[in-house]
């Protein structure tokens, strides 16, 4: 057996974890909405046509707040589109995902639906084809008491109490050529840097988020976090990051790394902001919000047939990745590197919820079930509240095609309010089991130990409706002889110490 070892003190804290890293999406893009979390006539449908076996699967999920409406589909969307009588309505051409949307769900059912699944708004704007008026105004409607012409409107639509959206998007991916009214670095940051001073200026308690690179790949990565920021610092606070790994060459040591490149993405990313304080003399620190992540390849192709065949469809199943064990993997060693940054990403949702590159699954008519990704982050936001603890890993190292050095294991640990501490640990070794080994110095003896591995013998394996439990974690006996735990080959761990 191959060995590792993970130091831990109480004393040596990275920084108290925001619970709205375990955050999701919910974005008007294939059948994350309509046939997602909506379908009247479905035999679970409360009175508002939510499904009843989502929102089941969704509380259990135990995400803290959810980013709405897009994602691309905001460039182009009129907020007040999606007010008012559902008759009047309109049906609008949607440039982003080239299909039609009919407007059926829109802000106030949203806000009802995430009250019901216990979740915050996290409410995108579109800073693409339209301005800071038009944000200042969607503000002023979902948030002021009542007495002018939006917030009255609002309450004759049936919201007496203001929605209360606390964080708000400044736009999505503003960066990308793909994305309707993109800008430059300088023409987005004066944009955002306007709608920022109204947004607050119409209600002070809120929080925004600048769009900062869509991916590293970008070729303005980096020059355009810093030429944006030189234009907003003061009025915004957090940068968004995203996300995505795929594994095209089906190298699954490679594709396992990926949680690497995610690191330095958001190390760099933070010293961009820091660098923007240094010039601008600031003393507000702008902290990370890495508001779409996952892994997403799985239906790039079955895409493009479907956009051949029925072009402006409504609900078509887009970008409905069906997501194996290896995937589960990379997404528990994405968390693992989320709570090593804690310090600097306050706000993280993976993308998205509900069918569109999602934990959770949907047949129209039908059930719903867990994908294998939909495990790491429930146990992630269940027992990952708390502080993150500093963990100092000693393990093997090894090289892959794209990455040097990447160890067989790695760990994050949090301490949680109640002195129990838990440790999220991959081991990335595909064939042999890693004895680890835990000091605990500070923290003393551990009377009760649970320990939950999720694993497969085969990392393709996924979960079905026919066969929904295929991949999910089993609590094995945790036989910490000496502090050491045995890591399977191929698994993602918890571990939970309780005294
Ligand atoms: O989550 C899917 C899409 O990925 C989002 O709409 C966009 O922001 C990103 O490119």
């Amino acid at each position: 057996m191959k060995k590792a070892k993970l130091i831990l003190d109480r004393d040596y804290v990275i920084s108290p974890i925001d619970k709205r890293i375990y955050g999701s999406f919910v974005e008007h893009l294939g059948r994350c909405v309509y046939t997602g979390i909506y379908e009247p006539g479905h035999p679970t449908a409360d009175g508002e046509g939510f499904r009843g076996d989502v929102m089941k699967l969704v509380k259990e999920l135990n995400v803290p707040i959810v980013r709405y409406p897009g994602g691309n589909f905001v460039s182009g969307f009129n907020w007040e589109d999606s007010i008012g009588p559902r008759e009047n309505r309109p049906r609008r051409l949607d440039l982003a995902w080239k299909t039609t949307e009919p407007n059926e769900v829109g802000l106030h059912e949203f806000a009802s639906w995430a009250r019901k699944a216990r979740t915050d708004v996290m409410y995108a704007i579109n800073l693409g084809t339209r301005g800071p008026a038009d944000a200042q105004r969607v503000v002023e409607y979902a948030n002021h008491q009542g007495g002018s012409e939006l917030s009255d409107m609002r309450i004759r639509n049936g919201a007496k109490d203001p929605l209360g959206i606390k964080l708000w998007c400044l736009g999505n991916e503003m960066d990308g050529p793909w994305q309707t009214g993109h800008k430059t670095a300088f023409e987005y940051g004066r944009i955002a840097n306007e709608a920022a001073k109204m947004m607050k200026w119409t209600d002070s308690s809120i929080e925004v988020v600048a769009c900062g690179s869509s991916s590293t790949e970008m070729p303005t990565f980096g020059e355009w976090e810093y030429a944006m920021l030189s234009e907003c610092y003061d009025n915004v606070d957090y940068v968004s990051l995203h996300r995505y790994y795929g594994n095209p060459h089906n190298d699954t040591p490679d594709f396992l790394a990926s949680s690497m490149n995610l690191d330095s993405f958001i190390r760099t990313v933070a010293s961009i902001c820091d660098a923007v304080k240094g010039k601008t003399r600031s003393k507000k620190q702008i902290n990370l919000s890495l508001d779409e992540w996952n892994v997403w390849y799985h239906s790039h192709e079955q895409d493009q047939e479907l956009y051949k065949r029925k072009p402006w469809g409504t609900a078509l199943p887009l970008l409905e990745d069906v997501y194996n064990f290896e995937d589960a993997l990379l997404v528990g060693l994405m968390l693992i590197t989320i709570l090593k940054n804690a310090d600097r990403v306050k706000i993280a949702c993976m993308a998205q919820l509900v069918n569109v590159i999602a934990p959770i699954m949907t047949r129209p008519g039908g059930g719903a079930w867990a994908q294998t990704i939909y495990w790491p982050l429930k146990q992630a936001s269940e027992l990952g509240r708390g502080v993150s603890l500093l963990p100092q890993i000693h393990s093997e190292k090894s090289d892959t095609r794209h990455y040097t050095d990447v160890p067989m294991v790695d760990a994050a640990a949090v301490m949680g309010d109640d002195g129990s501490v838990t440790v999220f640990a991959v081991n990335r070794d595909l064939t042999e089991n890693a004895e680890l080994e835990m000091d605990l110095r500070s923290f003393g003896t551990f009377t009760k130990v649970t320990h939950s591995v999720l694993h497969h013998d085969d990392v393709k394996a996924v979960n079905t409706e026919e066969n929904p439990d295929n991949v999910r974690p089993v609590t094995v006996e945790a036989d910490m002889k000496e502090g050491k735990i045995c890591l399977p080959a191929a698994s993602w761990n918890v571990i939970h110490l309780e005294k």
